[in-house]
């Protein structure tokens, strides 16, 4: 079977069942060691030297429209802590060290602690899926990440019964985060989901792109990525998740309640205060194409629509 991008990924290939383990054990070192690599390391799109390329298998989620390429994924970003412009983070970002890198896993969960991120990665089934991300400003993206998802993480750590949602927090480091020295956000940046929505397959940590460890301005080493959702909701170098009873705070939604919703679906139907969400321009397509159609759920809601059942999306929005 042939992968995505020409490479042969299919399963028939990896013939002995250790030999698998063993090589999947190896990926997830170099994956591990990669996303881990050297501090202030700036990242070159396309040239990938120093980068590893990480062997993953395909995941059954993927949509076939056709990626954005990595100067796209890697150069057009938002990530505040670096500045408000599109190419701030792609400036600025090389700055930030990633390793040691350590994750908090804490509220009501079985197993709270601070881990590391060889530790949260060790045994885990890392799988590349091709996302859409849609971002407020009606720009989309497809995305080729590779990562895991969330729900294996939080199987493993144990979450108790009593909770409800998880709550997610960014790095807070100004000195390597120039953005945070000014303070029109909160610090850190946080994010929230439903426990629901973050148990639901589709969610996932991403610690790639294109099989290359997670380029800093994409949110290295370990980002969420919640594909039927606004961009906004995939928040970015994550460093403490947080098992709760009550619905947690969000950075958009904490600065412009009025815009910005906890749920944050896309719903084409429903304008932003500022503008149309009913098209999005597809980064890369030129600034003249065509726009396209946007999509319920942003072209998930076959998967995901259920989880709305009997919500009105125009007041939780
Ligand atoms: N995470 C953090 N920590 N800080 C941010 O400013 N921006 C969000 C999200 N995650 C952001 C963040 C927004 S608005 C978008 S659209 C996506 O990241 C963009 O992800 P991308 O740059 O990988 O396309």
């Amino acid at each position: 079977m042939k992968g995505h991008f020409g490479t042969n990924l299919g399963r028939e290939e990896i013939t002995p069942r250790e030999v698998f383990f063993d090589r999947r054990r190896m990926m997830v070192g170099a994956l591990a060691v990669g996303a881990l690599a050297g501090p202030a390391r700036t990242f070159a799109a396309g040239r990938g030297d120093a980068m590893q390329k990480i062997d993953v298998v395909p995941g059954r989620y993927s949509t076939d429209e056709r990626p954005n390429s990595l100067k796209d994924i890697a150069s057009y970003n938002n990530f505040y802590e670096f500045g408000t412009g599109k190419n701030d983070p792609a400036r600025h970002a090389g700055k930030l060290t990633t390793r040691p890198w350590t994750v908090t896993i804490d509220g009501m969960v079985d197993n709270p602690g601070r881990y590391d991120l060889a530790s949260l990665l060790e045994g885990v089934r890392l799988e590349e899926r091709i996302y859409r991300l849609r971002c407020v400003e009606a720009w989309s993206m497809v995305v080729p990440w590779v990562g895991f998802e969330l729900r294996t993480l939080l199987k493993r750590i144990g979450v108790r019964s009593s909770a409800k949602y998880v709550a997610f927090e960014t790095l807070l480091r100004p000195e390597e985060m120039p953005g945070q020295k000014s303070r029109f956000i909160d610090w850190p940046y946080r994010e929230g989901l439903r426990l629901d929505e973050a148990m639901h397959p589709l969610t996932i940590l991403a610690t790639g792109v294109y099989r290359e460890p997670l380029p800093n301005q994409c949110g290295a080493p370990i980002r969420l990525v919640v594909p039927w959702k606004y961009g906004f909701k995939s928040i970015k170098s994550i460093v403490r998740i947080t098992l709760t009873d009550t619905q947690p705070l969000t950075t958009w939604n904490q600065n412009a309640p009025q815009e910005y919703g906890f749920y944050a679906n896309v719903n084409p139907e429903v304008d932003h205060p500022r503008w149309s969400q009913a098209s999005e321009r597809r980064i890369g397509d030129g600034f003249f194409a065509r726009r396209r159609p946007t999509l319920p759920f942003n072209g998930y809601a076959k998967q995901v629509a259920h989880l709305y059942d009997g919500m009105d999306l125009r007041r939780f929005y």
